[in-house]
């Protein structure tokens, strides 16, 4: 990664730790990922070689330049979409500085309409990070959508084990999956969608 981009990520990390130690309500908080689980997405979009990946959840967009920067390497594209316009914005002001806004596009939509807008297994990689309580609601279409050994991932499972219990229990109903947990950061799901059915 190249020094200017290293920096960047430094730079907003530790602007997203402080922005979120003053604020009560956690919906208020920019929520960014461990940058430990980031490296570690990144280096998993590496290793797919994936070329189509989609965020849900993009808050001011730290996750979103180390996909993002993982992309370009092998000509791939990101699409992040974020509910809250605002964040939407700061996240595009962060790419631009990174001069990575070329191979993103950010869209101010519900998760939810991302997936259902989207083509049956277009994507080889979703970074799953927005409403947990959303998510069972989520999970055929992310299976719906996802190209047969593509890669889902999915943050938080183990701070917020109690709420993405439902989910995870319809991930491991699923015959057409195998998955493993990562006690990295607040526990990050790796699901991989079969390549042959039956
Ligand atoms: C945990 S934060 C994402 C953090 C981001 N991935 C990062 O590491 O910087 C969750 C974000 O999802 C957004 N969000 C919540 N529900 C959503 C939905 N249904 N569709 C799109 N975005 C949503 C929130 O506004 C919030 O900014």
């Amino acid at each position: 990664m190249d020094q200017h981009l290293s920096a960047l990520l430094d730079e907003l990390h530790q602007y997203g730790v402080a922005h979120d130690a003053g604020k009560t309500d956690r919906l208020d908080r920019l929520r960014n990922l461990e940058p430990e689980t980031a490296a570690l997405l990144a280096l998993l979009v590496r290793a797919t070689c994936a070329r189509s990946v989609l965020e849900l959840g993009t808050s001011n967009g730290y996750s979103t330049l180390w996909l993002a920067a993982a992309v370009r390497e092998h000509g791939g594209r990101l699409t992040s979409v974020e509910l809250d316009a605002g964040r939407s914005a700061q996240a595009a002001g962060n790419l631009e500085r990174a001069g990575l806004a070329d191979v993103v596009e950010l869209r101010v939509e519900d998760a939810a309409d991302a997936l259902a807008r989207s083509a049956d297994a277009h994507w080889d990689l979703v970074f799953l990070d927005a409403e947990r309580p959303a998510y069972p609601g989520y999970w055929p279409e992310l299976l719906r959508v996802l190209r047969p050994g593509g890669l889902l991932a999915v943050d938080n499972v183990l701070s917020h084990a109690d709420e993405v219990a439902a989910f995870r229990a319809l991930v491991s109903a699923e015959r057409g999956v195998s998955e493993a947990l990562v006690p990295v950061g607040a526990g990050l799901l790796l699901v991989v969608r079969a390549r042959l059915s039956g």
